[in-house]
């Protein structure tokens, strides 16, 4: 009987030892969520100088101020900006998860190159939402805590091509100023190797198409969404084609801005421009008369469904049930025509 007794006794005590010891080394840390007050969120941009990706800035900087007075719980967003080059944007991600980053929210330099990112992230165990610059579906396959938030370049395409059917159905004469019958267009297209390019081209022409608009491509160039290199190739086709060019379509804002700085600083004829994006410059463009219209991707949806992600993965939470992602994994932002009031 004596033997037994002390048996159970060493068994309870190596029990209460293991058990303590879970406690200590963390394996508890998996089965209780944490309490936080404070979440880290690393957040590398593929560069500073991009106009939009300076408005989706400026807003999750005011959606994390928001989620902070919501919830009580410190948001620190560290900003890099990775100035168009890959192994920067790299390395600020193996910072990021050696400061102990809880969610790391990147706009890729090269969305090709997304799984040296993933790799390091999915090591370390730290979940990524990728914004803007999409990677490809295999690599956004390869794990469970990758999400991407952006608006769907076809919808912007089909929104902007929308404007011109439009106007041409009311008065062709808007569209066609020589009344020859055909609207002759010049085309500005951002980065060959984004997502929007291609897909912005393909869908704004075909749009026109669909509705019944005659086109004819008199030249097109990449501009890579900068507003000074489209500016300088605007130069050039208006000394080549002035007469001839009734449209400009750019596949984003920035560009159709640099195209009508060229016909500012040319004095050039009298053009419809169309652009992407709705950034301040853009809608300000819009307003006065010097853009015929453009497409607004809700940037405050876009940085709340970004913090919103990544909030909840930093804190072990369910995601916002008002953000409906596709497959799990992609958020699309709304998107609406904007026209002069
Ligand atoms: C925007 C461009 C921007 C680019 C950056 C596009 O979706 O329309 O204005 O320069 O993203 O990745």
């Amino acid at each position: 009987m004596r033997k037994i007794g002390m048996g159970i006794m060493w068994r309870a005590w190596i029990l209460l030892f293991a058990g303590v010891l879970c406690l200590c080394t963390g394996c508890s840390k998996s089965r209780m969520p944490e309490k936080k007050n404070s979440i880290r969120i690393g957040v590398s941009l593929y560069r500073g100088d991009d106009t939009f990706i300076n408005n989706i800035r400026a807003e999750l900087e005011k959606k994390a101020k928001e989620y902070e007075q919501e919830s009580g719980i410190k948001v620190i967003l560290d900003i890099q900006e990775a100035k168009g080059n890959q192994n920067t944007q790299n390395n600020q991600v193996e910072r990021f998860i050696s400061l102990g980053c809880d969610v790391l929210c990147i706009n890729p330099v090269d969305r090709m190159a997304a799984s040296a990112i993933i790799d390091k992230a999915m090591t370390a165990g730290i979940p990524v939402v990728f914004f803007n610059r999409q990677p490809v579906e295999e690599d956004m396959n390869r794990w469970d805590q990758l999400y991407y938030v952006g608006a769907d370049a076809k919808e912007s395409a089909v929104l902007q091509g929308s404007i011109l059917v439009n106007l041409y159905r009311e008065t062709p004469g808007a569209l066609d100023f020589d009344g020859d019958g055909v609207v002759s267009y010049v085309l500005l297209e951002g980065e060959t190797s984004h997502q929007d390019s291609l897909i912005r081209t393909e869908w704004s022409i075909q749009t026109l198409k669909d509705g019944g608009v005659p086109i004819e491509k008199i030249a097109g160039a990449i501009a890579n969404w900068e507003r000074s290199q489209a500016s300088a190739i605007m130069e050039q086709w208006l000394d080549k084609y002035g007469d001839e060019m009734e449209l400009v379509i750019c596949n984003n804002d920035d560009m159709a801005l640099g195209a009508i700085d060229a016909l500012e600083r040319v004095g050039g004829p009298k053009l419809n421009l169309v652009g992407i994006d709705a950034t301040n410059p853009g809608l300000e463009a819009v307003q006065s008369g010097k853009m015929l219209g453009t497409v607004s991707s809700d940037k405050e949806k876009y940085a709340w469904a970004i913090l919103q992600i990544a909030a909840a993965k930093a804190r072990h939470q369910q995601i916002n049930a008002e953000i409906t992602l596709t497959d799990g994994k992609y958020y699309w932002c709304a998107q609406e025509i904007i026209l002069k009031n």
